[in-house]
């Protein structure tokens, strides 16, 4: 079994560079099938999840090659097929974005009940409501489900709550729509803003991507084009929390640190003492007090980071309250903290109080889920001895060779196999 040993107490320095963003790049694989032309996306993190897509679509038809480290060319012209491979739709969460497209340009999909992290419910419900209300039929055997729409027509849809990939799905479809589409209570995160630049560039007319209120106007086809995928700013904001926890002197490049104000906002509040650039993050070895948190959609504290700030509060002096909004199974690996040594109570599903400082201890561990996973990882760097971290799979669905990236700035880290 593959699995991650990691010698905690390291100070690290250097440099690490920010990778494109997972969040992104699994929207503009399926943003291809939009596209009568090839596309060449740039930038694309070499992870398990955009393996796992991969192989999905080239299932259906589509001609995918690699054509150097971050670099894909896709082309959507010989899709053969409507029908997604159910055990690759059930590993990955992110295949139900390719339905948006699908549906718009081929007027069906088929596809069993997405996989993924579990950290909550996670139903699929508000994209088909808005499916349907494009225009869709549904229908449903067991948890497979079918999507026809002859033409897609525009809509105005209001959505009961923000979500990110609902959003991107209904303008990913609605841009092919007959009409205009209003998407009303949309999220507005940096990767839509960048999915929709890149659908415009090929033909799309939407404008309000990145407020709460998007407008698609549908047209014929789009072309096909060449994008750089944006830095992943969870990234970012993991290795800048990397950098405080281990007490080091970091430098984070190749980033966006105004797309993670509000975790900067937060740190800053807790006394961290950061050098901030265009581009790069520095941190320096700093005091930190309690401060807490509560996740919220962007532009509010993300819930992907919630995990990593946890464990940077254990090493905090007093108390943190955080409270996780967006998923109910979010917290459950704080008990997996308080095994390392940490001091943490759950108030509710949502909430928990950290009280710190506490000395953490190296320990054998299992990684839950992705962001909790990484958080481990964090908290085996500062625990003093040895720990083991298993299911390492669901750290590297999203992070790109994190070991030898860990190792490039001093921590001690391998991969083993037994
Ligand atoms: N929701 C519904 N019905 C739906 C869809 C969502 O009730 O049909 C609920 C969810 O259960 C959740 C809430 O809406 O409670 C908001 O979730 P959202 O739909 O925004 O999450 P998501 O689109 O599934 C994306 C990211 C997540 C990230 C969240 C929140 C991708 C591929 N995933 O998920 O990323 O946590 O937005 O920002 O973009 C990760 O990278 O580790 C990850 C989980």
């Amino acid at each position: 079994m593959e699995k991650y040993i990691i010698i905690g107490g390291k100070k690290l320095n250097g440099e690490i560079s920010v990778a494109g963003a997972k969040n992104m790049a699994l929207k503009v694989f399926p943003a291809a099938i939009l596209c009568q032309e090839p596309c060449l996306l740039k930038n694309v993190p070499e992870i398990e999840d955009i393996e796992r897509l991969i192989e999905l679509m080239q299932d259906i038809g589509v001609k995918i090659t690699h054509n150097c480290r971050g670099e894909y060319f896709v082309s959507t012209k010989e899709i053969n097929k409507t029908q997604l491979k159910p055990d690759l739709v059930k590993r990955l969460r992110s295949s139900i974005m390719l339905a948006g497209p699908m549906l718009a340009r081929f007027g069906e999909v088929t596809l069993t009940h997405p996989g993924g992290c579990i950290i909550g419910q996670r139903p699929i419900d508000l994209f088909i409501e808005g499916f349907q209300k494009l225009g869709a039929e549904f229908n449903e055997n067991g948890d497979t489900y079918t999507l026809h729409a002859k033409k897609l027509k525009g809509a105005e849809i209001i959505l009961p709550r923000v979500s990110v990939t609902v959003t991107e799905n209904l303008m990913m479809a609605a841009t092919l729509a007959q009409g205009i589409t209003i998407i009303k209570n949309a999220a507005m995160e940096p990767e839509i803003i960048a999915l929709a630049n890149f659908l415009n560039e090929q033909g799309a007319k939407i404008s309000g991507a990145g407020t709460p209120e998007i407008r698609i106007e549908g047209v014929k086809e789009l072309k096909g084009g060449e994008i750089t995928i944006i830095p992943d700013r969870i990234e970012s904001g993991t290795f800048t929390i990397l950098g405080l926890i281990t007490n080091s002197q970091l430098k984070i490049t190749n980033c966006e640190p105004k797309h993670i104000e509000n975790l900067l906002y937060s740190l800053n509040k807790a006394g961290a003492k950061l050098e901030i650039g265009n581009d790069y993050i520095i941190t320096y070895p700093s005091q930190l007090k309690g401060t807490n948190i509560v996740t919220h959609e962007y532009p509010g504290f993300p819930t992907d980071l919630q995990a990593p700030f946890t464990v940077l509060m254990t090493q905090a002096q007093g108390l943190s309250l955080i409270h996780e909004t967006i998923f109910e199974g979010r917290l459950f690996y704080t008990d997996i903290l308080n095994q390392l040594g940490a001091n943490i109570i759950m108030c509710d599903p949502h909430r928990v109080v950290v009280n710190g400082p506490t000395k953490l201890y190296g320990k054998k561990l299992v990684s839950p889920d992705l962001r909790a996973g990484m958080a481990l990882i964090l908290a085996a760097m500062i625990a003093q001895g040895t720990s083991s971290i298993e299911n390492i799979y669901q750290i590297n669905r999203g992070y790109e060779n994190i070991v030898a990236r860990l190792q490039q700035i001093g921590a001690d880290i391998k991969q083993i196999n037994d």
